[in-house]
This record gives structure tokens, C-alpha cells and sequence, in this order.
């Protein structure tokens, strides 16, 4: 067992963030330790992991080598890094974090999984803040390689390079980000893309089923291998700059979230939990999306898994 192998992972949360990060560490060969407070959770989470071993084919030991327990303290002993995934609320987090530091050794890392909180809110009572940084997984945190690791303000150099290195021998794409800003990096992206995609839908330009044909046929049929950056470069940056003269005064400039989405979710149309939200569906229709995500993350995970072997 390598150096790093030996390195125990401990894990707050074993909700849906926290059993896939704690498996991509055991199945990198580490002991991980999950602290989950509430029973049932507690009492589902070998079946979930279980679900995973089937999804990748993998060997059953991979479980053996997570424990969880309902004491933070037992969780967490002798971690190097721990990894926070519990509930998205700011005084639950910081009270976490200041439990963390009295628990665990002054050289642990203490790793942020918010989606939106920044860490250096999370951890601005410690004492030890250098040792904070934010590692935004990205859902299903076991089949989708990026994790954009946040440097805070506090956030040491040697913090954010041990925190790299040990998401990139655990197999995932980790990137840094060098400023903790509201969405990071890749939520700012999406969101940016949502916000024209629901204003074009609200102004009637097209049907909601047709936007994501353009974006699944068109462009996003590419994505996964280029990159907004190259692509310009691809094409040249004085055709993107032509185009940025024509179009970006014309892309939609609602001041906060458009109008026809505070309706939607004020009319309790949520999406495919109500049968309603931008598109109509049925419970089939949305079990057929589900299935066929999972299908593709899957298929582009193993393949990633047999081209590192
Ligand atoms: N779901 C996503 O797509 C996604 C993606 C990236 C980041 N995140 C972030 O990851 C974190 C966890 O999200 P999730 O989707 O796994 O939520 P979740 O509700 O599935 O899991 C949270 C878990 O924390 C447990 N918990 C409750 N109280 C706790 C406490 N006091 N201490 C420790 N654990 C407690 C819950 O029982 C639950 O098992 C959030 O900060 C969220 O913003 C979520």
C-alpha cells in the first residue's frame, strides 16, 4: 500500500454527495470513516454503496473498507482529510467545522463540499483556517471526474496542493480555483447557459423540448471534448469577437431570476417530481431521462476506469 493509500479519509454526511465521495476513496484504496447522525441513513448506506460495487463491477472488499458511525469523533479518528457533505446551511456547517477542529489532529484538512456557501465563511472561526479549502464533487461525485478544488483567502498553498494530489491519485479531474466566488467555476457556467436558455423559452422563440435538442444535438454534442476556451481558439478569436458584437447586447439582461421561473415554481410546476415544470412529464418519460443520464455517465466512467488501468 502506497504512502497516500494509508492516508484515512473521514466523511460528514452520508447522504447523496457523501456515499459516492466516501466510495471513490475506499475504491483508491483508503479507510474512510462516515459520520451520519441520522439512523435511517445510517442503516441505507451499505445498500447504496452495494448499488455502486454492481454499477462499476467491482470487488465487494471496496465496502469492508468504509465505517460509518452516529459519533463524529469515532468517524473521524487518525483522518488526514475530511470531506464535508452535510446539509447546505451556513451555522450547521460552521458549527461542524469548529466540532472538526477539536476532534481532529491541527495538520487534518478540513475539505468543503457547499455548492454555494463559501468556505471561507465555513471556517472563518477556526484557528487553524490555512488548513480549509472548498472541493466542489460534482453529482454523481463516483462517475463525473471534476472536482474544483476553491483556494480561500486562508487556504494554504501546501493545503490546496495536497488536497490536488489526492483527488488526482483517487481518479478525479481536479481543478483550482483560485477565488471563492458564489458558484465557483462550473455553476457559474451553467447557470449563465440556464438564464438565456429560459429567457429564449419565456419570449416564445422556441418550445422548451426544442432548446434542449439545440443544446444536446448541436453544441453539447461536442462539449465533452472541447472546451469554450479552445473552441474560440478553434475558430478564431476575431469570429468570436464578431459575434460578441452582434449578439451580447441582445442576450437576455433580467435583473435576478427571470419572471417565467418564479411562476413556474410559484404554480408548484417543479419538474419531473410534479409532472410539470419548463417540459411536461410522465413518470416513464422521466425514468427514460434518468436512465439514460446514468446510462452515458457510466459507459464514459468505466472508460475512463479501463483507459487508466
Ligand atoms: N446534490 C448535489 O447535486 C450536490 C452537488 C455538489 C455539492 N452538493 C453539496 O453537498 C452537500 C450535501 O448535499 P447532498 O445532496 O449530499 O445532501 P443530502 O441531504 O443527500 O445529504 C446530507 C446528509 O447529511 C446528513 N446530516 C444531517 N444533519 C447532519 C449533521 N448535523 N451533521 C452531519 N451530517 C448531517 C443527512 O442525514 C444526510 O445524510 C451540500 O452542501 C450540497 O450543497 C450537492
Amino acid at each position: 500500500m502506497s504512502e497516500r493509500q494509508d492516508q484515512k479519509i473521514g466523511i460528514v454526511g452520508g447522504g447523496l454527495m457523501g456515499h459516492g465521495i466516501a466510495y471513490l476513496f475506499a475504491a483508491a484504496g483508503h479507510s474512510v470513516g462516515v459520520f451520519e447522525p441520522i439512523a435511517e441513513s445510517r442503516a441505507s448506506l451499505p445498500r447504496r454503496l452495494q448499488a455502486i460495487v454492481e454499477l462499476f463491477g467491482d470487488d465487494p472488499a471496496i465496502v469492508r473498507r468504509i465505517a460509518a458511525s452516529e459519533d463524529l469523533a469515532t468517524a473521524m479518528r487518525d483522518a488526514a482529510f475530511v470531506f464535508e457533505a452535510a446539509p447546505e446551511k451556513l451555522p450547521l456547517k460552521q458549527q461542524i467545522f469548529a466540532e472538526l477542529e477539536s476532534i481532529v489532529s491541527p495538520t487534518t484538512i478540513l475539505a468543503s463540499n457547499s455548492s454555494a456557501i463559501p468556505s471561507t465563511e465555513i471556517g472563518r472561526k477556526l484557528t487553524h483556517r490555512e488548513r480549509v479549502v472548498g472541493t466542489h464533487f460534482w453529482n454523481p461525485p463516483h462517475l463525473v471526474p471534476l472536482v474544483e478544488v476553491i483556494q480561500n483567502e486562508n487556504t494554504s498553498e501546501g493545503v490546496l496542493g495536497a488536497t490536488m494530489e489526492l483527488l488526482r491519485a483517487a481518479g478525479k479531474v481536479p481543478v483550482h480555483v483560485r477565488r471563492d466566488i458564489p458558484g465557483f467555476v462550473g455553476n457559474r457556467l451553467q447557470h449563465a447557459m440556464k438564464r438565456e436558455a429560459i429567457a429564449l423559452v419565456a419570449a416564445g422563440v422556441c418550445d422548451a423540448e426544442t432548446l434542449d435538442t439545440v443544446v444536446r444535438e448541436g453544441f453539447g454534442a461536442r462539449t465533452a471534448v472541447l472546451g469554450p476556451m479552445e473552441q474560440s481558439d478553434l475558430v478564431g478569436l476575431n469570429l468570436t469577437l464578431d459575434i460578441a458584437e452582434v449578439l451580447y447586447a441582445d442576450l437576455d439582461r433580467t435583473p435576478g431570476p427571470h419572471p417565467f421561473l418564479r411562476d413556474k415554481v410559484k404554480a408548484g410546476k417543479l419538474g419531473m417530481k410534479t409532472g410539470e415544470g419548463l417540459r411536461k412529464w410522465t413518470p416513464e418519460a422521466a425514468d427514460a431521462v434518468r436512465a439514460r443520464l446514468s446510462r452515458f455517465l457510466v459507459e464514459q466512467a468505466k472508460a475512463r476506469k479501463k483507459n487508466s488501468a
